[in-house]
This record gives C-alpha cells, structure tokens and sequence, in this order.
C-alpha cells in the first residue's frame, strides 16, 4: 500500500464519492458544488491518495489565532484500519499546533470518540458540552 498525503484541494468528484461512503449526506443534502465550496473554505486540508485514488480526507476551519475545528475525517471504507485516518489527524494537529491554534476541537461522530481520544482529544466536561442549534421558531423581540 503506497499511500501519499498531499494539502492541496481534491478533485470535487472524486470527494463527493468519499463523502458519500459515510451518511452524512442523508441530513446535509448537499450536491457536488456545495460541498466543494465548503471544503474550499476550510483552513487546511489534508487528502490522502493511493496512486490517483482519493482514500481519506480531513479538514481545519479556523480563526488562525483561537479556535480550530477539526471535520470531515473520512477514511473510504475498504482502506479503515490501515493507521491512514490517524496519519490525516496527526498532520492536521501538528498544523494547528505549528500556528499556536489555543483551542483545538474535533467534531466526533458516534462510535469514534476512542479514536480520537487514542490521538490526544478528550471528551468535553458533562457540565460544557457541544450543542447544535435545534430549529426552532425565535420568538419576536419586543421593544
Ligand atoms: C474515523 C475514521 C476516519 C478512522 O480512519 P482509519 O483510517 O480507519 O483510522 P486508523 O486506521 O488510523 O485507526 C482506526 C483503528 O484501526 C486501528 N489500526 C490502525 N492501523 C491498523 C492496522 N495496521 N491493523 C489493524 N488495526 C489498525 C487503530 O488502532 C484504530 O483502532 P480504534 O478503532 O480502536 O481506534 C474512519 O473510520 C472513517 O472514515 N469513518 C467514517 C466516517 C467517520 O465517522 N468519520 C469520523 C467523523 S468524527
């Protein structure tokens, strides 16, 4: 297995079928575009290939100062368990930690918090979790 880990964008075809390995895409609904214009937003990327064939994905958003959120880690499914997904992780702490990033979270998907807590991430306290805007109706202010 000769894999290779590049920071340039993928080809926008070639990660929505990555992206549709997991089953994201049943709540976020996105086409192609919208989520290539996503990942084009992100801080840092980090692709992984065998020979042309995009195999694993992880990105930073980040406020280049505080707060960096580690997302979309995705490893295809015929190449899980190889150490691939923890290669992308490394790489995306290590440029966190190079710009000093004070605050460095992941978004972590059922099932995957040892992973992570495997690569240095722990659980948030009980008492400050992560929340998710819940769609809600705001009420009118008064003035
Ligand atoms: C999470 C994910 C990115 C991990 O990628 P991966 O390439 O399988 O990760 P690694 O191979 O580095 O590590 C995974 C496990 O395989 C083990 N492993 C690594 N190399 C191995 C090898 N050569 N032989 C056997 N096991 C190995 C690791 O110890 C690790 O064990 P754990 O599951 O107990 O933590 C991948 O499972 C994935 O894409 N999942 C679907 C999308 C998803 O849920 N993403 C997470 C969003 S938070």
């Amino acid at each position: 297995m000769n894999i290779y880990l590049d920071t340039k964008l993928p080809d926008k075809n070639k990660f929505f079928e990555l992206f549709l390995t997991t089953d994201w895409n049943k709540k976020y609904k996105l086409d192609v575009d919208e989520l290539f214009l996503a990942i084009k937003k992100s801080w840092h990327v980090i692709s992984a290939y065998e020979n042309d064939q995009l195999v694993g994905f992880g990105r930073i958003i980040c406020d280049g100062v505080v707060h960096a959120l580690i997302l979309d880690m995705i490893v295809h499914p015929l190449y899980k368990r190889r150490g691939i997904g923890t290669k992308i992780l490394i790489c995306l702490v290590k440029r966190c930690l190079e710009h000093n990033i004070r605050d460095i979270q992941v978004f972590c998907a059922k099932g995957k918090a040892d992973f992570y807590m495997k690569n240095g991430f722990q659980p948030r306290p009980k008492e400050a979790p992560g929340m998710e805007f819940k769609k809600i109706r705001y009420k009118r202010r008064e003035k």
